[in-house]
């Protein structure tokens, strides 16, 4: 039987919890998926020895249940960084920001040893760009980043009412086709006024968990 998007949420969140290291720092993105992984973190009774944390939803949540959740500046590099995408294609290229936390979770992306991306199959993608791609600009360079990014084919929208942890705005960019991945994230991210971009090509996953209606499958860069 097909199952709801919710459910294929929660079985590759339950997947995910083998890729918890034992004994050391995990790193946790945000969003929806996230936060079922972090639930059944407590459901099933699993020792997280500390977190860093991609959000101060993700932080909330990761303290509920117990787990101490450190500065990124105390930390080295890590092992194990589990989050979800808005999209990802065969190259394991990703569109995030869906929940305004790219920033953060870029950086923590490039912390960690692996990162463990986890979708539902909705995620999975030929080419990127049919979700709108988050840009995150400071609020003063808003209509300048905004021209540029028309000037490179997409329309910028302005998601309104959306402030990020880091006290800035979000572009969504509709209309793109992203058929260079690496280089159309360089592009956006030198455009002055801009935070990050929400392509994570440089820093892509290295493992993908996908949930299906026949199950959660696994694929790991080759
Ligand atoms: C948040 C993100 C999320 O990983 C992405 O939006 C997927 O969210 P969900 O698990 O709710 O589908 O990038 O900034």
């Amino acid at each position: 039987m097909a199952k709801t998007q919710d459910e294929l949420k929660e079985m590759v969140a339950q997947k995910a919890l083998e890729f918890i290291p034992q004994n050391a720092i995990l790193g946790v993105g945000s969003g929806s998926t996230v936060v079922k992984f972090i639930k059944a973190i407590q459901a099933n009774g699993i020792k997280v020895q500390a977190a860093v944390s991609s959000s101060n939803a993700t932080t909330k949540c990761l303290e509920e249940i117990g787990v101490k959740v450190l500065d990124p500046n105390t930390c080295e590099p890590y092992d194990v960084y589990i989050d979800g995408a808005d999209e990802i294609n065969e190259n394991f290229d990703m569109i995030k920001g869906g929940g305004a936390c790219l920033t953060r979770e870029k950086i923590l992306a490039s912390m960690a040893k692996t990162f463990v991306c986890i979708v539902d199959k909705s995620k999975l993608v030929d080419i990127l760009g049919k979700f709108p791609l988050p840009v995150e600009v400071i609020p003063m360079a808003r209509e300048q980043v905004a021209r540029t990014l028309r000037a490179l084919g997409g329309e910028p929208k302005l998601r309104e009412g959306c402030i990020t942890d880091n006290g800035c705005e979000i572009l969504d960019v509709h209309g793109l086709s992203i058929t260079n991945a690496a280089e159309l994230e360089d592009k956006i991210n030198g455009i002055p006024g801009v935070v990050t971009v929400g392509l994570f090509a440089h820093r892509g996953a290295d493992v993908v968990l996908y949930a299906t209606d026949e199950g959660v499958h696994e694929k790991r860069r080759a």
